[in-house]
């Protein structure tokens, strides 16, 4: 695929981006193909930041692929909630003018310190003092000891589980009576305090944000300092082929709603990851055999298509096959998908919707996967090697 290969650089509103099906036509890959629409990207971005009222931080995490990065700083992103060493750097790397915010609330000592003195980050979360001293220990500045840093501070809040695909409630985040101790504790060291919650991701329900500002007004309430700003964090939800979300437009209703009863003057981040880049990303994969409704592929849960394993995830499926134009769809039927790898865990439950006739040497291009696709792949049992191209396509399912 020299042609297409990873290296390869187009620029980003290049008209002459290919179509997936000219790729496959050209290329006729072996090997699965990640199909990148940047432009999708950009869009994303730009719809999100106008709907939501206040700052919008990208969840690097998500997607961390240099060309989605610069798509999204095309669409107007500036903000960047980066969670690693690795990420602060990558970012301050590639777009020097970002706004890297630190929102991981368990970091390494040297982590902190590396953020601060080398990438002028300023902003850290944190759900416990042990943590909140971490963060004032490594941040005084060499050259001005005894003066205190400008210091953004982040208390992360655990919110009770909710109905949330993937519940993110289990790990981080301090109970209210203690998120208010820690607001207290950290309000004199901070130049901006904040307080910031994870509705858990792939949130379906608005009315989740409404009831998490609503406890955090009670926690700014019980904690009598001022604060600054409340990050509504990400789980913005986007289609899949068995879910389809109520539009953002709702999301950002039960959050303006919520955020009434914020004390007067706070301001409103949010930390979107899947919203912003899930639909601008898909993964062409191949048939190896085909074993009644199972369908043996090229690529599984150990490369890219984690989600759709233990998770269940169920990307948006379609068949392409050289050669094949107008003639009518032939009947659908539902397929499992079995993945590369010796594990009997490799293996995508789906159902996955494709055409009846199924066969070795057909292709499947799965949308939805510029989220948590990529950047969830490993090397187990040497495959989850994936080309990247630039493709001109729109995505698989409509965004929300
Ligand atoms: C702190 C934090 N912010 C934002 C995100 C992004 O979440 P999502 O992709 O659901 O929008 C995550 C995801 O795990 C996260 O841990």
């Amino acid at each position: 695929m020299a042609h297409f290969r990873h290296g390869f650089t187009r620029p980003l509103a290049d008209p002459a981006l290919p179509t997936v099906d000219a790729v496959i036509a050209s290329e006729r890959p072996s090997e699965p193909v990640l199909c990148l629409r940047p432009a999708v990207i950009a869009d994303a971005a730009r719809r999100f930041v106008a709907a939501f009222p206040g700052d919008v931080l990208y969840a690097v995490k998500c997607n961390p692929e240099p060309r989605v990065l610069r798509a999204l700083w095309t669409g107007g992103i500036r903000h960047f909630d980066c969670a690693s060493p690795a990420e602060v750097r990558l970012v301050r790397r590639l777009l020097p003018r970002a706004e890297i915010h630190f929102m991981h609330p368990v970091k390494a000592r040297p982590a902190i310190a590396e953020a601060f003195a080398r990438w002028a980050v300023t902003d850290f979360a944190f759900d416990s003092a042990d943590e909140l001293a971490k963060i004032r220990q490594e941040t005084v500045p060499v050259e001005l000891v005894g003066t205190p840093p400008a210091l953004g501070l982040f208390v992360r809040l655990a919110l009770p589980k909710g109905s949330a695909v993937l519940d993110l409630s289990g790990k981080f985040g301090a109970p209210p009576a203690e998120a208010a101790r820690l607001l207290r504790a950290a309000r004199p060291h901070a130049a901006r305090l904040g307080l910031t919650f994870h509705v858990g991701s792939q949130c379906l329900d608005p009315a989740a944000y409404a009831r998490a500002l609503a406890l955090a007004a009670e926690v700014i309430a019980a904690a009598a300092v001022a604060v600054d700003i409340v990050d509504v964090g990400g789980g913005f939800p986007v289609s899949y082929a068995d879910m389809t979300p109520p539009p953002l437009a709702a999301f950002v209703a039960a959050i303006e709603r919520g955020a009434a009863a914020l004390p007067a003057g706070v301001r409103l981040w949010a930390e979107p990851g899947r919203a912003l880049v899930a639909g601008g990303g898909s993964l062409v994969i191949q048939v190896l055999l085909r074993r009644d409704d199972a369908l043996y592929v090229n690529d599984g849960v150990y490369g890219n298509l984690s989600d759709a394993g233990a998770l269940g995830f169920r990307f948006p499926a379609r068949r392409i096959r050289l050669g094949e134009g107008g003639e009518p769809a032939p009947l659908a039927r539902d397929f499992a998908l079995f993945g590369p790898t010796c594990d009997s865990a490799d293996r995508m439950k789906g159902p996955f919707r494709l055409p009846a006739d199924m066969r070795e040497g057909d292709w499947i291009e799965l949308g939805q996967l510029g989220a948590y696709g990529a950047c969830l792949a490993s090397r187990f049992n040497g495959f989850g090697a994936a080309e990247l191209v630039e493709v001109s396509d729109p995505p698989l399912l409509p965004s929300r």
